[in-house]
């Protein structure tokens, strides 16, 4: 079933909710964030304020991570790819886990003359990540993505010197054919979701996505603020689980935020499987159409769906034109905020906020319990990874509010 208007669901708070998994905790990103600052190049991204969001939005901040500034590399990917490539290849070489870094195990690995090979199946910014990380660990990779994967996505893949291919199938397919191959050949899989016996790789890329959520709160510590509402946006869901995991445990924080949950309408898999109310979460097949490449997943990840069924407040279901309202938002700052480019999966959550602002959406606004004194925090997820079609939205003006 698709849902083309923007839909929500208001989640029932779990009485005997999972427990968050170590993985995710402050503990645990303070070690993923020690590995990160070890590679060169490493920079906390900027935390922007956006007053202009926050006076249409009638809140008292908006506040965006944004994560187009990563490494370079246009996406906040490869700080699961990067950690996960590594504690995989440290295994591999017998190399202690702890105080991984990045030059010592390439160092190893051809001391060892190791070259193994990496695979992914991707929508085009995790498969990026991974290609960049065996890169520069002197190792190979070979990344999978779905049809109809933009041709600059292929580009900046191909950009690392790894194979990539597009298969006639959608993300989810892609991945079942990644792990075939490796399989067959002897390859390592590092793929950014789980299925039974294959858990800890996404769990670590899960435990690298908190790097973002540790400096969120170091920047927030420093603007004397803290976040009341966090705005998640899912694929498979492993971000929107690891920055909820965080959130949820930070001691420091006076109450956990609401944490919502965003998907495109054509892969909304948590809103449909929060919706039939069912412990087990609900796949969603098809093509799964969506500029917002990024979140066109259907089958939620299983470490994932727990945490967001038993902690989130709200799942959302978002047509196309809510990324792309995001999209001139975010790249249009007014009342003297700074212009953010944020790519189709990155703006949706600004687009959902403004939103929000609208007289007929006020009594959901009033359960999120979204007013005057909220502090809402969005992640930008990826800068313009898809040039054409971020001039197609912003300038040309594709995908109009209905
Ligand atoms: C830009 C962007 N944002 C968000 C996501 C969602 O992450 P996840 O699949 O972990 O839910 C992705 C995943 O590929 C992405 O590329």
């Amino acid at each position: 079933m698709t849902q083309m208007t923007l839909a929500f669901h208001i989640g029932v708070p779990s009485k005997q909710p999972v427990a968050i998994p170590t993985y995710c905790q402050p503990a645990a990103a303070a070690v993923a964030r020690r590995f990160h600052r070890g590679l060169a190049g490493y920079q906390p991204t900027p935390l922007y304020d956006l007053p202009g969001l926050a006076k249409l939005a009638g809140v008292s901040r908006v506040l965006v991570k944004d994560e187009a500034e990563r490494f370079q590399l246009n996406a906040f990917k490869v700080l699961g790819a990067s950690y996960a490539v590594a504690r995989l290849l440290a295994l591999r070489l017998g190399v202690e886990a702890s105080n991984l870094n990045l030059e010592k195990l390439a160092a190893a690995a051809q001391a060892q003359q190791k070259r193994l090979t990496f695979v992914t199946a991707t929508d085009g910014n995790h498969g990026r990540a991974v290609a960049w990380a065996a890169q520069q660990l002197g190792q190979q990779a070979v990344i999978y993505l779905p049809q109809g994967a933009a041709q600059s996505r292929i580009e900046a893949i191909a950009g690392h010197g790894a194979e990539a291919v597009v298969i006639d199938a959608n993300y989810d397919a892609a991945v079942r054919f990644a792990a075939e191959q490796t399989e067959q050949n002897g390859w390592l899989l590092v793929q950014d979701t789980a299925w039974d016996g294959y858990e800890a790789i996404p769990a670590w890329i899960m435990q690298g996505y908190t790097t973002l959520a540790q400096e969120a709160w170091e920047q927030m510590q420093m603007l004397a603020v803290q976040p009341t509402h966090v705005f998640l946006q899912a694929g498979v869901g492993s971000l929107a689980a690891s920055q909820l995991g965080f959130w949820q445990t930070l001691s420091d924080l006076d109450s956990p935020p609401v944490f919502v949950v965003m998907e495109p309408s054509n892969a909304a898999c948590f809103y449909l499987s929060a919706q039939r109310g069912n412990s087990q979460a609900y796949a969603v097949t098809g093509e799964l159409q969506t500029i917002m490449a990024g979140l066109s997943c259907g089958e939620p990840n299983p470490l994932a769906w727990p945490l967001l069924r038993d902690y989130a407040t709200a799942f959302v279901s978002c047509p196309d034109y809510v990324a792309a309202y995001g999209m001139r938002i975010l790249g249009n700052p007014w009342l003297g905020g700074p212009r953010v480019t944020a790519g189709e999966s990155g703006a949706v959550g600004a687009g959902l906020v403004a939103l929000l602002a609208e007289p007929r959406y006020a009594a959901w606004r009033q359960q999120l319990r979204l007013d005057e004194n909220s502090v809402v925090l969005l992640i930008n997820t990826e800068g313009a990874t898809d040039p054409e079609n971020y001039h197609n939205v912003v300038w040309r003006g594709h995908h109009p509010l209905p």
